[in-house]
């Protein structure tokens, strides 16, 4: 008998270290006692062979990657059997390729069955989470803690979620197996801790509550159903929660005297909600100009970027400008001088430009997203990379300065400039050396962003990367040559 020990609960590659080793060595699944992390180990583990004493006797080892992925998942989920499970599925994996598309054996079963209860949790405490303000940190940044209890081991799987969601505060999640701590630039593990480290109320905590209460209809309650969804177990932890029960219990005389008196009362968020929709509204007027554009932009609030950019960046250029050059965000540099590129991308850019024959002058030069995101590290304000979210948001302004300017080719640089002028990802290599028609019959070309480049260290690779970039952009002037002629 073989003893394996893994040290965290929910750290596969760990796992997966051990099983290529006992794979390497022919142990079979049932030769190995799989020590549970914490655990004090069986009486005979002292006996057993360890296995950093093992010399490989195989080295190929199948590993697909669907099962890595599932994997990942599944030593989530919390059953202290779950190491010896996985290790079955992948022996079994060594001599039948195909086993996971065989949905009726007992181990696939097992294996989907626990995948699915993990993604359940992460998906709930995505939605559950309910942070508590605790004060502001360095760069008056806002400080957050929450408590919450995953039924799996999740915490790891789950936090890069709220990094992606809120990149701009510091925050904690405190579970009973482990802590997620975001400090803005780093996002790091600790043990797990307990409920009365996180405050229980903070000043929000009764916007919640009034909130939950006014979306709340009567009418449309269904027990059953927002219980499947919101489990109970949940409701300790959420503000707004502590209402339900009255709520529900009220809910026939609510919706018996609604139908009464045929109206609903007022909204109590009806006046934040109403000037906030007035002020969208007055973003949302067609533009007739692109100094009017220019000018409201600075006071966007379609996204939180603007809460710590310098200003907002919009395009410059000829207002009939041929060429529309599409970026991804300004840098630190744009971010001060509230112009595009005219930092070290934009010296790539340029001389690019003049390689390829084009005028930047004569090109109206702009950015998918207005508001520079960046994390600070030490004295630094490092580019953070726009989400999918934030590019959308911002599209209705790359759309506005599109329909002022109207060219007849547009040229992106990256993945999400890219993203911005077709609302959906797509990849660079499959677009690139080929001009796309849009909707609108504007002629797309797009490439790599000129800050890549800037990042390859290796000098023959920047350099032919180089070439291709400025080949892109000649390919872009000289469908601009035959519009001219
Ligand atoms: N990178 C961009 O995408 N745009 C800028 O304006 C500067 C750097």
């Amino acid at each position: 008998m073989i003893t394996a020990k893994i040290e965290a609960q929910a750290d596969f590659d760990a796992w997966r270290t051990t099983a290529r080793l006992l794979l390497q060595n022919e142990i079979a699944p049932e030769n190995v006692d799989w020590e549970i992390p914490g655990s004090e180990g069986s009486l005979f583990s002292d006996l057993a062979d360890p296995i950093s004493r093992l010399k490989a006797v195989r080295s190929e080892i199948k590993c697909p990657k669907a099962f890595v992925e599932i994997g990942k998942r599944v030593i989530c989920f919390r059953d202290p059997g779950r190491f010896a499970r996985l290790y079955t599925i992948l022996w079994r994996l060594q001599s039948d390729r195909t086993l996971l598309k065989n949905t009726v054996d007992p181990d696939v079963i097992w294996l989907t069955q626990c995948d699915k209860a993990v993604r359940r949790d992460r998906h709930k405490m995505h939605a559950f989470v309910r942070f508590r303000i605790v004060g502001l940190g360095q760069f008056r940044r806002e400080q957050f803690a929450a408590w919450f209890e995953p039924t799996h081991y999740i915490t790891e799987l789950a936090a890069p979620f709220f990094k992606r969601r809120f990149p701009n505060m510091d925050w904690v999640i405190v579970t009973p197996d482990c802590t997620a701590i975001w400090n803005g630039t780093d996002l790091h593990f600790t043990p797990g801790g307990q409920k009365s480290e996180v405050p229980e109320e903070d000043a929000i905590e009764d916007h919640w509550k009034t909130y939950f209460n006014s979306i709340f209809n009567p009418a449309r309650l269904k027990v059953g159903a927002m219980i499947a969804e919101m489990p109970k177990k949940y409701w300790k932890n959420m503000p707004e929660a502590i209402d339900i029960p009255d709520m529900i219990q009220s809910a026939r005389a609510r919706e018996n005297a609604m139908r009464e008196h045929g109206v609903t009362t007022a909204n109590p968020m009806a006046e934040t909600l109403k000037s906030r929709m007035a002020l969208q509204a007055a973003h949302d007027q067609k533009f007739k100009t692109l100094a009017d554009a220019k000018n409201a932009v600075q006071s966007c609030r379609r996204c939180p970027l603007h809460c710590h950019a310098s200003q907002a960046v919009f395009g410059e250029g000829p207002k009939n400008a041929r060429l529309m050059i599409v970026g991804e965000q300004p840098g630190d540099q744009e971010d001060i001088a509230g112009r595009p590129f005219v930092g070290p991308a934009g010296g790539v850019l340029n001389a690019a430009l003049c390689e390829a024959g084009i005028d930047r002058d004569a090109a109206y030069v702009t950015n998918a997203v207005k508001h520079f995101k960046f994390k600070v590290r030490g004295k630094r304000r490092i580019h953070e990379r726009p989400s999918a979210g934030e590019i959308d948001h911002c599209r209705w302004w790359l759309e506005t300065e599109k329909r002022l300017v109207k060219p007849d080719i547009v040229l992106t640089l990256g993945a999400s400039a890219v993203r911005a002028i077709l609302g959906k990802n797509v990849r660079i290599s499959d677009m690139r050396g080929e001009a796309h028609i849009l909707s609108d019959g504007t002629k797309l070309f797009a490439t790599v962003h000129p800050a890549f480049l800037l990042r390859l260290t290796d000098v023959r690779r920047r350099e032919e990367e180089l070439k291709s970039f400025v080949n892109d952009l000649r390919q872009a002037r000289r469908v601009l040559d035959r519009l001219e002629t």
